[in-house]
């Protein structure tokens, strides 16, 4: 079977990559900075290489004998040269596909930062001459595990619906496009899940699959910053999330996308399941 490189396997999508790979009898490698899950993959047999992707060396050792890899990584300032730096070491080493971990609404020319973080590095990804194929989801429902400590969604999304999706779809286009890659290679992914919801439908769904109380209180964007601000958020990051809020608030992100049923022919999993999955999780937060 094929050896896949995965970056950013302690991640909320990479997680899934990384089991669904060798749930279906891959071999994996995986490029990691933090120690988070060290052990739990050195158990399932992921060979490991400490390193971030801004790292020659560690770059050389996770690439060697590789074809394909997938990659996601966070999105602060210097991610782009980093992404560089990886594509560079990717070329030397002969890799033939990477599949990226993007956003919905990517564009290099976005006035907002992330979407333009991110187009930046798909087109460096383009220009490589390395197949490619990204994948742009939106919001996951993974973040509803941390999202509501005392059982309170405290945001400044007013009733803004979002097309949640599970990190586990995400996943597993990632994994088709890795192990099928003639029919994925050079395309786009968009992806959501099949509903958009407002966060008063999240805590209602929460509350439903737990039996416990979850509820949205819909806060001024000036007192989620102060509430940012206190927990140690740096200033370009509170300005990051706030730019998000704002779009959510306006109802500009409900729109449904294809990408799920398109590259697995199957539909998004519901947020009722993923709260059903993930029941115990979700309660360790009230
Ligand atoms: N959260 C959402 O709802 C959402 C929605 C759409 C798109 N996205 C995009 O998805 C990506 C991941 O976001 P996330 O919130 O899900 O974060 P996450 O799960 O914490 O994933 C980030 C992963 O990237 C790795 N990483 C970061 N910088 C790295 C570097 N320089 N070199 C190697 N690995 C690096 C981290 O590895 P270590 O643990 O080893 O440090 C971590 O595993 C971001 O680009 C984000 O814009 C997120």
């Amino acid at each position: 079977m094929t050896e896949f490189l995965v970056v950013g396997g302690n991640g909320n999508v990479g997680r899934h990559v990384v089991d669904q790979l060798l749930d279906a009898g891959h071999t994996v490698r995986a490029l990691l900075r933090g120690q988070a899950r060290v052990p739990a993959l050195e158990r399932e047999g992921v060979s490991l290489v400490v390193g971030g992707i801004e790292d020659g060396d560690a770059l050389a050792r996770a690439m060697r004998g590789i074809a394909s890899a997938y990659v996601a990584t966070s999105d602060e300032e210097g991610s782009v040269a980093a992404f560089e730096t990886f594509l560079q070491a990717a070329r030397s080493h002969k890799l033939d596909h990477i599949v990226r971990l993007s956003a919905l609404s990517a564009d290099p020319q976005s006035p907002a930062m992330l979407p333009r973080r991110h187009g930046e590095r798909e087109k460096a990804l383009e220009r490589s001459e390395i197949g490619w194929t990204h994948l742009q989801p939106t919001w996951f429902m993974q973040m509803m595990l941390e999202y509501a400590p005392g059982g309170i969604i405290a945001v400044p999304g007013g009733q803004g619906r979002i097309p949640w999706i599970d990190t586990r779809d995400i996943a597993a286009v990632a994994v088709a496009a890795l192990t099928e890659a003639d029919d994925h290679l050079g395309q786009t992914y968009e992806l959501t899940g099949g509903v958009p919801l407002s966060y008063h439908d999240l805590a209602r769904e929460m509350s439903a699959a737990t039996g416990r109380s979850f509820e949205y209180r819909d806060i001024a964007p000036q007192d989620y910053a102060a509430a940012m601000r206190e927990q140690g958020h740096p200033e370009s990051y509170i300005a990051l999330l706030l730019e998000l809020y704002e779009g959510i608030a306006a109802d500009t992100k409900a729109q449904l996308r294809l990408g799920v049923q398109e590259a697995l022919d199957r539909q998004p999993i519901s947020f009722a399941r993923f709260c059903r999955d993930h029941a115990e999780e979700l309660v360790r937060q009230l």
